[in-house]
């Protein structure tokens, strides 16, 4: 395996993050759409692949997550399945499947779980899902849970900035992170928070905790891959590390493609049967 800082080729699950987490050791987690990005993302060696509701705007275009559908996100993740071979990979529920009562969110968790066959799901909210994440976890189906920016409420946050600035809204979500642990949800991610506080909840929970903009001293960190790998240009939040200009490398690729096409340069004489 050409992975990077990879001590162990065994498949990833919910209790190996769990033991990492005991012994100090960061988690790496990284989200994939497709059937080619998750194989480089999976022989990277990464903890997690998440197939993240962010496929909405990474993907098709949309402005936030809301449009994405259940078929949508049990294609996308059908296509990462396929391609991972060490990854816990995790598929984001939808905007929309699983809030309007428990028993219809455990049907389309049955489903995303059947269909997909990823290992686990996510879902974003504190005490207001806290029934339906029972119920799913009820069924057998390992839960990560999401607080802070939750992109799904953008249009009730109405901003996408940090999040649990104030008293009040951090006091809810150490409470919220700590209601999903002892639900039984095996990880949280914090996305848009103080560090401080993300290292407050990381410090309380046994359970791991993974950041997004939340500062170091968490358990593990997650990006939208796209980002990272600078295919979006104009999304610049303080939080991005770009890890390579991509969009530079593919327009250069694809440039020189269409002049030796032009040029009749391409294909050469060694490229033809
Ligand atoms: O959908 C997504 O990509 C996410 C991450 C930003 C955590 O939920």
């Amino acid at each position: 395996m050409a992975g990077y800082l990879v001590e162990d080729a065994r498949k990833v699950t919910t209790h190996r993050l769990t033991q990492m987490k005991r012994e100090g050791k960061k988690i790496a987690m990284l989200t994939a759409y497709d059937y080619t990005t998750a194989q480089i993302v999976d022989a990277a060696g990464m903890d997690v692949i998440l197939v993240g509701d962010s496929a909405s705007n990474v993907m098709a275009g949309n402005v936030t997550t809301l449009p994405i559908t259940l078929d949508q996100m049990i294609y996308h993740a059908k296509a990462v399945v396929r391609a991972t071979k060490r990854a816990l990979v995790v598929c984001d529920m939808p905007f929309g499947t699983y809030q309007v009562n428990p028993t219809e969110s455990v049907t389309n968790a049955i489903r995303i779980m059947k269909e997909s066959h990823c290992d686990a799901l996510k879902l974003e909210g504190g005490v207001e899902i806290l029934d339906t994440v029972r119920k799913i976890l009820d069924a057998g189906i390992p839960i990560c849970g999401h607080l802070g920016l939750t992109p799904q409420s953008i249009n009730k946050f109405g901003t996408y900035t940090v999040r649990a600035k104030e008293e009040a809204e951090a006091k809810k979500l150490v409470s919220d992170a700590h209601a999903l642990e002892e639900a039984g949800c095996f990880a949280v991610v914090l996305e848009k928070i103080p560090a401080k506080l993300a290292a407050q909840v990381a410090s309380e929970l046994s359970i791991p905790v993974i950041g997004i903009g939340a500062g170091h001293q968490v358990d593990g960190q997650v990006l939208v891959v796209a980002d990272m790998l600078g295919m979006t240009k104009g999304f610049t939040p303080k939080f991005l590390r770009r890890y390579a200009d991509l969009a530079t490398v593919m327009t250069d690729a694809i440039g020189q493609y269409i002049t030796d096409v032009k040029s009749s340069d391409f294909p050469n004489d060694n490229e033809q049967y």
